[in-house]
């Protein structure tokens, strides 16, 4: 008999923006930071890679947004639907150990891959600060449980909505002004990534990110996640997703991000028909 996952709760926690907790124990029970699944709405579904965002007992989480045909497919699911299915962990953990001060900057629906990383270094002793923007303070997620995470969090929005009236890359500069800090994950848009990251150069501070590339199998064979990494040839989905920010080559990231626009917007117009 074939194995269906189970949606427990599916929530807009933004505009367009989903939270679904799925009943998949296998996934749940080896999750690490860091890592993601890869899911699919039915057989002949396309396959979604999703960052793992938090494990509570046999379910795990997931954020997204919905912004292409599949996305918006699984945002009209409620709590009750199953998924056909949900393959994961899949990559490499985040590398958690005692740096001293780590710093968790995320942008975006990029927010939600940031608390369970943020628990990881504090379980291994560091003193943890976060940095979470957002276009506006409609679209900022996660508020509460990265204060609770947290030992201390900055909050920024582009229009000054709410936090620090700008990006999160300037209190990050701020902050690396006037304190040392050991090492900083940044998870968000590709661009945000790069600028963001950018900020931590001048201050030779281990940076990390987590790319998001096109993936269809998530196992290393296809080819589809590659990145340039140090100069060298790296597949997201096995070697990665998680990057020295330094070294990673953004320009051909988003540039391959985009391969599919034309075929991506078609998908989507045909399914909102
Ligand atoms: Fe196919 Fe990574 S998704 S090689």
């Amino acid at each position: 008999m074939t194995r269906l996952y189970t949606i427990n709760t599916a929530t807009e926690i933004a505009d367009k923006i989903f939270e679904f907790w799925i009943d998949a124990p296998q996934v749940a029970r080896n999750a690490r930071a860091g890592q993601f699944l890869i899911l699919r709405i039915d057989e002949k579904g396309e396959r979604v890679p999703l960052t793992i965002s938090a494990v509570d007992g046999d379910a795990v989480r997931v954020v997204f947004m919905a912004v292409g045909k599949t996305t918006e497919h699984l945002a009209t699911l409620q709590a009750g639907d199953t998924l056909a299915d949900v393959v994961g962990p899949l990559g490499k953990p985040s590398e958690i150990r005692e740096y001293g001060t780590c710093c968790l900057v995320g942008g975006g629906a990029g927010i939600a891959c940031t608390p369970i990383i943020a628990r990881e270094l504090k379980a291994a002793g560091n003193h943890v600060i976060g940095i979470i923007g957002s276009r506006n303070a409609d679209l900022l997620i996660l508020e509460d449980e990265m204060r609770e995470v947290c030992d201390e969090l900055f909050i920024t929005t582009d229009d000054g909505s709410k936090g620090f009236h700008g990006y999160a890359a300037d209190v990050l500069k701020r902050e690396l002004d006037h304190r040392t800090i050991d090492a900083v994950w940044i998870i968000g848009p590709a661009i945000m990534m790069k600028v963001t990251s950018a900020a931590t150069l001048p201050y030779g501070v281990k940076t990390f990110v987590s790319l998001n590339p096109i993936m269809v199998d998530g196992t290393g064979m296809c080819g589809s996640c590659r990145v340039t990494v140090g100069g060298e040839t790296k597949f997201a989905c096995v070697d990665g997703p998680e990057f020295d920010a330094h070294q990673v080559d953004f320009a051909e990231l988003m540039q391959r991000q985009r391969i599919y626009t034309d075929q991506e917007k078609l998908a989507a117009e045909k399914f909102a028909e």
